[in-house]
């Protein structure tokens, strides 16, 4: 036996890794079941008394050697790790679940949240016009939002003629409203989703891209109590039955009266804590009655119809959700941070 030992020996030293599948088939002739170390193990009954202390030591020895020699070839080359990928025997790698976008799952969640009461969804354009994004909504010729520090201008053609026939990125969905009023006629209830442009210095607080929702409603008879019962829905299913809200009086050229609204913070319920900054309340949107002068200018009869708007921003409603207070991590697409909104199953 010692031959026979020290041949096999010799063999698997020499042994030439260098075709596909040879680990497998250095596996399967020296350490599989009915390979040639195995046999020699079974063999090892008739070894002579006197011999048996011996011959057991070479032996595992010799076993140890030929798995070194195995486990040192399967994971040390490259070239063969990537010629057994022709190996189709072997077993396959198990594909990770991949993780919606926190972005998408809030802006889904948005759109669920309305179509419940029969808002449609609409979309419009990112690259807009100026009569879409501000003239139409009753910004004045010299509002600063105009201005090249807010707006990314594609084309600006109104050095001596007109502001409204610029080409630009919308700085906010707002301009989905105009066109759906444009081309639609009320009874008029819809959300507009959509990425938006700013001209701002990325940073942890602004973006130069972000997301906004729009809302719109207009009807005969609608009234601001409309407007607050439809965000109180919204506010209670986003953020839970027991958030509180309230409007503060603000402005925007295309709403009167403007209000900003705030939810009750989740965290301390309104007692003041770090996150709401120790008020109790959290800014989440702004919104309105809309300007008579926006109706008019987009072909609805002021008279007969009233509405409400609102607009929110999907990134400040991820933050109160997620609590990640750093706008660049949802542009980053970091896989340590997207995996973390994987759907628990
Ligand atoms: N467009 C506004 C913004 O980007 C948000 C907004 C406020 C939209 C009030 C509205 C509204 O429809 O009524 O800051």
């Amino acid at each position: 036996m010692k031959e026979i030992i020290e041949k096999i020996k010799r063999e698997i030293e020499e042994y030439r890794f260098d075709s596909p599948g040879s680990t497998e088939q250095f596996r399967i002739r020296y350490l599989s079941r009915r390979g040639a170390i195995s046999l020699l193990f079974d063999d090892f009954r008739s070894v002579p008394a006197d011999l048996k202390k011996e011959t057991g030591k070479a032996l595992n020895e010799l076993k140890n050697l030929a798995q070194d020699i195995l486990e040192s070839n399967s994971r040390g080359s490259l070239s063969e790790s990537a010629v057994s990928l022709n190996d189709y025997t072997r077993p396959g790698y198990p594909l990770e679940a991949g993780a919606r976008h926190p972005i998408s799952i809030v802006r889904n969640e948005i759109i669920s949240i309305f179509s419940r009461i029969g808002f449609t969804v609409s979309e419009g354009p990112e690259i807009e016009d100026d009569n879409h994004v501000f003239s139409k909504l009753n910004f004045a010729p010299d509002h600063p939002a105009r201005d090249m520090q807010d707006t990314f201008f594609i084309s600006r053609l109104s050095d001596e003629r007109s502001s409204v026939d610029d080409i630009l990125l919308r700085t906010h969905t707002s301009s989905v409203q105009v066109r759906v009023m444009e081309n639609e006629k009320p009874p008029i209830r819809t959300i507009s989703p959509g990425r938006v442009f700013r001209n701002e210095a990325v940073s942890a607080r602004a973006h130069c891209i972000f997301h906004q929702v729009e809302g719109l409603y207009i009807d005969t008879n609608v009234s601001f109590a409309d407007l607050r019962q439809t965000l109180l829905f919204f506010s209670r299913e986003m953020f839970g039955p027991s958030v509180e809200i309230r409007f503060r009086p603000s402005y925007f050229p295309f709403t009167e009266p403007s209000a900003e609204l705030d939810v009750s913070c989740r965290l301390c319920s309104g007692k003041g804590c770090n996150v709401c900054k120790h008020t109790g309340w959290l800014e989440v949107l702004g919104c309105g009655m809309v300007h008579q002068a926006v109706l008019g200018a987009c072909g609805i009869d002021s008279e007969k119809y009233t509405g409400f708007a609102f607009g929110m921003g999907i990134e400040r409603i991820a933050m109160l959700k997620y609590r990640v207070d750093d706008l660049r991590l949802y542009f980053e697409n970091d896989i340590r941070f997207l995996s973390q909104f994987r759907p628990v199953f």
